[in-house]
């Protein structure tokens, strides 16, 4: 049986567009249990939100403004109707820059899932990626996680490490931490959603 899911994000979207590219349902053809129905944008002018539209005009993509937290509760009940709408049975954080509340986040136990650009507990929180090569560590990575109420601290569904090498500046550095994203969170999401068992 397909689960309906929901992407969350605030910015770029590169990762939203990559797991729309392959869990969106037109494209899939039922083909996987993933199946992508809405996307929702915290930020009204975000590349994101055009881009998707502009990809698969079909998809419906809502911007709820939340930017402070008085906006939060305005946001998250607009949310849980959406998520009422559509049947929707995953949410998925993909560049999602908001915390969603402790109330919201219990009620969806095990239900929202989050990608990090570091491996952790380390780096946690804003910037992960500066930070690791800002400290010197030599190997940084991806973790796919559970969303508990505690910020970047859900259980972990996996991680994959990548190396500073010693020529490797900030924005190699992103782009390698980007391409294991794009590669760790569709496997990831079907682990736990669909049929594959993942192997680091
Ligand atoms: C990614 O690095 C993700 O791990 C983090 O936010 C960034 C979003 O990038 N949570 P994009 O918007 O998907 O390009």
């Amino acid at each position: 049986m397909q689960k309906n899911c929901i992407i969350l994000a605030s910015g770029n979207g590169s990762n939203a567009l990559n797991l729309i590219g392959k869990f969106y349902g037109r494209k899939n053809n039922g083909s996987s249990s993933i199946n992508i129905v809405a996307v929702v944008s915290n930020v009204p002018n975000a590349p994101v939100v055009e881009k998707v539209r502009k990809n698969e005009p079909e998809l419906p993509v809502f911007v709820i403004p939340f930017t402070h937290l008085s906006e939060r509760d305005r946001f998250e009940r607009e949310l849980d109707d959406i998520i009422g709408k559509y049947n929707i049975d995953f949410i998925i954080l993909a560049g999602f820059m908001r915390i969603l509340s402790k109330e919201f986040v219990s009620k969806f136990s095990r239900k929202i899932i989050n990608i990090h650009p570091s491996l952790l507990p380390a780096f946690k929180g804003r910037d992960s990626i500066k930070r690791a090569y800002g400290y010197g560590v030599k190997y940084t990575g991806v973790t796919v996680h559970y969303v508990t109420p505690e910020v970047d601290s859900g259980e972990i569904i996996c991680q994959e490490v990548v190396k500073i090498e010693d020529n490797d500046d900030i924005d190699s550095l992103e782009a390698k931490v980007h391409s294991i994203e794009h590669k760790i969170y569709p496997i990831a999401l079907k682990s736990i959603i669909g049929d594959v068992v993942y192997k680091s």
